[in-house]
């Protein structure tokens, strides 16, 4: 049984280690979560694993589901939506507007260990070896922080950010959120007034229908982490400037290197251009492959123009399709 003195050490170890990682020096920040609030976080992340791994090795064993279900998994466009879609036209739609739930994650078995971290690919995330994430995040090391610590160290580091104008106006700043393991993850471009005003990223209408697509996927929000280019809200949500991008960027950046997700999909021109360095419009960038790091980027289109284009839903259910097939989602 290690003293206290033995496990300070070895936290103030751990501390140091990270800060490293990061290749940041000086004072870790404030933290606004309360302990309560961090231990009540730390709790729901490990449950959701728990059973994640429950079900996937009765799932490897062929075992029945928990709840004793033994038909195979629905594909999306099999199930039956729950509620009436807003859609009066769902085949051109696609099943984007319905919502089901068959425990998708029973389908969602990790590819993680079938890709070696050091498969290298094109991308700007070459520069986490120069961070010593490396040796911060060796597999065989016992000490090792889990993503969720990393990501809540860093939004701790985050604190009150000042480092843009943006922050006069803000209400909340919009960190991101979602499962610290996730395969699937999510860029937006900003918060609007509804994220700004709960410090949760799109839980306005484009968050609802953004909701609706991951479930049109087979996943639930919680399998996924949903975050944005800028953590704070642009003033009448204007598209983000480049000071304010420059500022903001290496949070998103370091967010991407700690999950290192399977797949990015990055909503909208703004976020699509930003995490590729591309200034091609997003008609081009939409629906083809692209590579950040380790991971594998789709743009496609924002929730939020969905909303006002209607007709772009079946273009963005095909972007969908391929990024559920990568993931071994679709049949
Ligand atoms: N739009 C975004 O780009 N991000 C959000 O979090 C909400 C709306």
């Amino acid at each position: 049984m290690a003293t206290k003195r033995e496990h300070l050490l070895s936290v103030v170890k751990d501390l140091r280690r990270y800060l490293e990682w990061q290749g940041v020096e000086g004072d870790p920040g404030v933290i606004p979560a309360s302990d309560e609030e961090r231990e009540e976080a730390r709790k729901r992340w490990k449950e959701r694993r728990e059973q994640k791994t429950r079900a996937m090795e009765a799932d490897l064993k062929g075992e029945p589901d928990e709840d004793g279900a033994e038909s195979p998994p629905q594909t999306p466009e099999q199930q039956e939506p729950e509620e009436p879609s807003e859609s009066a036209d769902e085949e051109s739609d696609g099943p984007m507007a319905k919502s089901g739930d068959d425990a998708p994650w029973k389908r969602f078995k990790s590819k993680r260990d079938q890709k070696p971290k050091s498969q290298a690919s094109s991308g700007s995330a070459s520069d986490s070896a120069d961070t010593g994430e490396s040796e911060a995040a060796s597999a065989s090391d016992p000490d090792e922080m889990s993503n969720a610590d990393k990501l809540e160290y860093l939004r701790n580091y985050m604190g009150n950010c000042q480092r843009c104008p943006l922050h006069e106006g803000r209400t909340n700043l919009v960190f991101g959120e979602g499962n610290p393991e996730a395969r699937l993850l999510f860029v937006g471009e900003a918060p609007g007034y509804h994220e700004d005003q709960q410090g949760r990223p799109f839980v306005g209408k484009a968050g609802t229908l953004l909701d609706q697509m991951i479930r049109a996927m087979g996943l639930e929000r919680e399998d996924t982490y949903i975050c944005n280019v800028l953590k704070s809200r642009p003033p009448d949500n204007r598209d983000p400037r480049p000071d304010e991008v420059r500022e903001c960027f290496p949070f998103l950046k370091k967010q991407l290197q700690i999950i290192e997700p399977e797949v990015i999909v990055t909503l909208g021109r703004p976020a699509s251009q930003t995490l590729l360095d591309s200034s091609k419009p997003l008609g081009a960038l939409r629906g083809n492959w692209h590579t950040w790091g380790n991971s594998d980027v789709m743009p496609t289109y924002h929730p939020a123009y969905l909303l006002r284009n209607e007709n772009q839903k079946k273009k963005t259910w095909s972007d969908l399709q391929q990024v559920m097939e990568r993931l071994g989602l679709s049949r």
